[in-house]
């Protein structure tokens, strides 16, 4: 097991990486101080269980997105559940489901909290989430190998594609704010695969701010990896030269969409947590090969 420890990495920016990362559990997840604790047998907790124990089945074929609230101050419970704009619903409801059942045990003590996998990012808080902007805490997971050759070539490119990304999620409306996309390395003769995505709830220009301050930070502390994916409450940035996302999804579906063809594998990515010499956690992503396409309708 990994030491639970707060990790600051400076480069260009401070970045606040890691506050606690369990070996063997891909959840990365930040217990929020700023809200104060709940006890036991607190009316909060009996809010916060019902509404969780709810939310996955929120999820439906329109939207992989849900707000809600449960009780009444000063014990009102608030939370949102969002799922990557490739991820098909059940999917989504079992990345939810895994999310609500292992935050709070992670957490057992503060009002608020915020969970990631790949797939899915639950947040729950004893004050409003909806629409207000959170970027803070961050957390970064990244490929230690790096390219092979040029790395200002390749990071430029990466950044290219970012910021087309970026526009087209910002572009998106209330129930969905994804983009993914490709575009050659210039350096090599690979491919840079990525996907961004805010909170729906988001306003475009905090939507579009949420972004660039996770571009930023990734083309900032990341340079020449292979694959680096940055987490914040409010969005999230990831890119990697295998396609780690469903192809489907870079562009919007035709009008009469055909049936999907049955799902041959979903889940292509696993996480190594090991510490490096100065006692830094590293995640390691292999971004594994998607094995058939997948449809979210
Ligand atoms: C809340 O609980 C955490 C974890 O048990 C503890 O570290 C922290 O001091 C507590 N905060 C307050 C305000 O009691
Ligand atoms: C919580 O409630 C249960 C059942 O009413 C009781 O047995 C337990 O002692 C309570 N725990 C706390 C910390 O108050
Ligand atoms: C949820 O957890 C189960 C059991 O650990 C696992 O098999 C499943 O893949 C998880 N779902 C997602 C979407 O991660
Ligand atoms: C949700 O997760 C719990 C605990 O891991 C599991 O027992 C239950 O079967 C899951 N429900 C669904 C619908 O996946
Ligand atoms: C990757 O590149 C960085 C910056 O050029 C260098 O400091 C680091 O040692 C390289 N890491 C590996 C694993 O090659
Ligand atoms: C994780 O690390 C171990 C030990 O270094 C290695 O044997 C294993 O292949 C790694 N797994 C992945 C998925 O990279």
């Amino acid at each position: 097991m990994v030491p639970s420890r707060l990790i600051i990495v400076s480069l260009n920016l401070l970045l606040i990486l890691i506050s606690h990362a369990i070996a063997q559990q891909s959840l990365l997840y930040s217990c929020l101080n700023d809200e104060g604790n709940y006890t036991t047998n607190s009316t909060y907790k009996t809010n916060l269980n019902t509404l969780l124990s709810s939310l996955p089945s929120k999820i439906n074929t329109n939207s992989a997105f849900y707000s809600s609230s449960n009780g009444q101050n000063p014990n009102k419970a608030y939370a949102t559940g969002l799922c990557r704009g490739d991820v098909d619903t059940s999917v989504c409801r079992s990345c939810l489901n895994n999310s609500t059942n292992l935050l709070p045990q992670r957490c057992p003590n503060q009002k608020g909290a915020v969970g990631w996998y790949d797939e899915c990012t639950l947040r729950y808080s004893s004050r409003s989430l909806h629409g207000i902007k959170r970027t803070d805490p961050a957390f970064a997971i990244w490929d230690t190998r790096n390219v092979s050759s040029d790395i200002d070539a390749f990071n430029n490119g990466v950044e290219t594609l970012l910021e087309d990304l970026r526009t087209r999620a910002v572009e998106g409306d209330s129930l969905r704010k994804f983009a993914a996309g490709n575009a050659d390395a210039p350096n090599n003769f690979e491919t840079i695969y990525a996907v961004e995505q805010c909170s729906p709830d988001l306003s475009d220009v905090d939507c579009s701010d949420c972004l660039v301050d996770a571009i930023g930070r990734l083309t900032g502390s990341f340079k020449g990896k292979r694959a680096v994916r940055l987490a914040m409450p409010s969005c999230t940035v990831a890119y990697a030269l295998d396609r780690f996302y469903d192809v489907s999804a870079e562009s919007p579906p035709p009008p009469s969409y055909p049936p999907p063809p049955p799902i041959i594998s979903t889940q292509p990515s696993t996480t190594n947590v090991t510490s490096d010499n100065n006692g830094n956690i590293c995640f390691t992503v292999n971004f594994g090969q998607l094995s058939g396409p997948q449809y979210y309708t």
